[in-house]
Formats: C-alpha cells, structure tokens, sequence
C-alpha cells in the first residue's frame, strides 16, 4: 500500500465520544479523488491500519473529513486519534478506495446507526445535488452521541432522527420503498437485522457496509488446500489456521494488504478455479455465488484446490 503522509488541519469533537479529523496535504496540494462511500486507511505509528469513512465534501480536493468513535474496545486506532492526534500533528494514509460505491437510482433510503452514518453524509449530498428522493433513518444511542445532526437539520422532514433513549429502536422497513435502493451501515446488530428484513427484497437492493469482521463461523474445511498462481507457475499449500495471503506471501509472490479482516477489500485477488470460502464482510450474496475475485486475507478454499490469477 502506498502511503500519503497528510497533516491534521482539524480536530473537532462532533458528538459524545465522537471526533472529526479534516486532513490535509502538507503542501496544500490536492488529494487523491474519491467517490461517496469511500474510505482511507490510517496507518498507526505500530504499523496497523484502521479503515474511516470519508465523510467531507468530495469536491473538494483539499481535504478529507472522517468522523472517529472511541472504542473502548478496540484495538489502539481511535484511543490514538482521540488521545495522541493533535491538530498539526501528521499521520499516514492509504487509500481511498470505494467497496461502497452509490450506484444510480432515483430513490433512495439511508439507514444509519451511530457512526455509521459516515459513509452515507457524501451519499446524501449527491443524492440532493442529483436531485434524488432520498430519505435518512438515524439511529443512535442518545442524541449527544449522534454526529453530524447540525449538518442534517437542513434537510428538514427528510430526516428521521431516532435517539434509542427518546423513541426507542429504529423501525426498520418490511419492504423498501418502491424502486429504491436501500444503503445501511452501522453497528452489527443493525446489518444483521436489515440482511434479515431484505432476504426476500429484489436482488441488490440492499447495500451494507461493516466497520469491523462478520462473524463467519468456523472455515468450510480443517484441512490443507493448495493454491496455484497461475501467471506465476507456483504452487503452495495453505495449512489450516494460516492464511492464504501468508503463504502466498511466503511464496515470493507479493500481494497488498492492509485491514487483513476482509474489510478493506485491498487484498482483491482474481479466482480463475475452484471454490472460495469467503469470509470477508465486502461481497454480497450474488458477488461470492459467481466466485470469481476473493479476499486472500481471511477467505479460503472449499475445494481441494483453488487457482488465482497471479
Ligand atoms: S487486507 Fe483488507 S480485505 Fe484483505
């Protein structure tokens, strides 16, 4: 991954435990283009990578925005922004890359849950700048912990703010409204529970994005697996409780990673033969039925043998 040094223009506390971060090029210079929905990768003086939404405006290309929630229980990224990061103080990124991108319609439903609501910010504003239906279901905690609601306000009766403490739970649709495509993303509980109202939905309306690993169960098989590289003429074996990015790694073959969870989607590798067994939280269901691209980071084999295009 090839990493952009940026300085913090900005840090402003935007909600109860919640900071935005504006970056920018140390020269002033322009950043990179993104599209709604695309994340970068901060990249921690330990050598970890956190992925954050971009939540600014993508026309300009001056500066990123991401919001940043501090988790207790995570591991080091937003202890670091929140209590180390200052205001001039620089850090590294990766990216941007889109696994969520906007695709066209002319109706849409957002569904936000606390910090979730970073990814569709850029998704709302194009929608109103394309002149879209959209509507916002946000949910959160309290309403102290719910970022971004000034910027919000704007758009009037379009947005339904539901602080879990005042009205209770998001009242999630039984069917999407007609035509449209529904974009959600927050905490687990709330993708599970939208991946359960739209399993009889019409393909592809639904659109999620997670913020940390699916919880995939145990790999199809506890046994070896070998991998080819077909444009490389290599074969190595994978052995249970090892990665397939590791051995082909160990192979001389080198393949980018960054979150290695399956959530960056940096690792995208080619399957030419065989069955994956995908584990990442980035495909949907009609994506790993056609089994052509895997993330070589935490996905494996159902077959005996699987070839790549590397
Ligand atoms: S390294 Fe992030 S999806 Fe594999």
């Amino acid at each position: 991954m090839t990493a952009l040094d940026l300085r913090v223009r900005s840090k402003t506390r935007v909600a109860d435990g919640v900071v935005a971060l504006t970056l920018e090029h140390p020269s002033g210079g322009r950043l990179p283009d993104w599209t709604p929905g695309a994340h970068i990768d901060l990249i921690l003086p330990n050598g970890l990578t956190r992925q954050y939404s971009l939540c600014g405006d993508r026309w300009d290309p001056h500066a990123y925005r991401i919001g940043v929630l501090r988790e207790p229980d995570g591991r080091g990224g937003s202890a670091y922004v929140h209590d180390v990061l200052a205001e001039g103080g620089t850090v590294a990124i990766g990216g941007p890359r889109n696994n969520f991108p906007l695709a066209p319609s002319e109706r849409y439903l957002f569904i936000a849950g606390g910090i979730g609501i970073t990814p569709l910010l850029p998704m709302i504003h194009q929608a109103e700048l394309l002149g879209a239906d959209w509507r916002l279901l946000y949910g959160g905690r309290t309403r102290a912990s719910m970022a971004f609601t000034g910027e919000l306000a704007r758009y009037g009766e379009k947005v339904t703010f539901v602080p879990q403490d005042e009205v209770g739970l998001l009242d999630l649709p039984e069917q999407p409204p007609p035509d449209a495509k529904v974009y959600c993303c927050g905490p687990a509980g709330l993708l599970e529970a939208m991946e359960r109202r739209a399993a009889g939905w019409p393909a592809g309306t639904l659109r999620t994005e997670r913020f940390a690993a699916k919880d995939t169960g145990t790999p199809a098989r506890d046994e070896p697996f070998v991998v080819e590289l077909r444009r490389s003429g290599l074969s190595v074996t994978v052995a249970p409780g090892r990665s397939v990015l590791d051995a082909i790694n160990d192979a001389g073959i080198g393949v980018l990673s960054s979150c290695r969870q399956g959530l960056c989607g940096t690792c995208e590798t080619g399957v030419l033969e065989g069955e994956p067994d995908h584990r990442d939280a980035l495909l949907d269901d009609a994506e790993r039925a056609a089994g052509d691209c895997m993330f070589v980071c935490v996905s494996r084999s159902r077959s005996g043998r699987l070839v790549l295009d590397l």
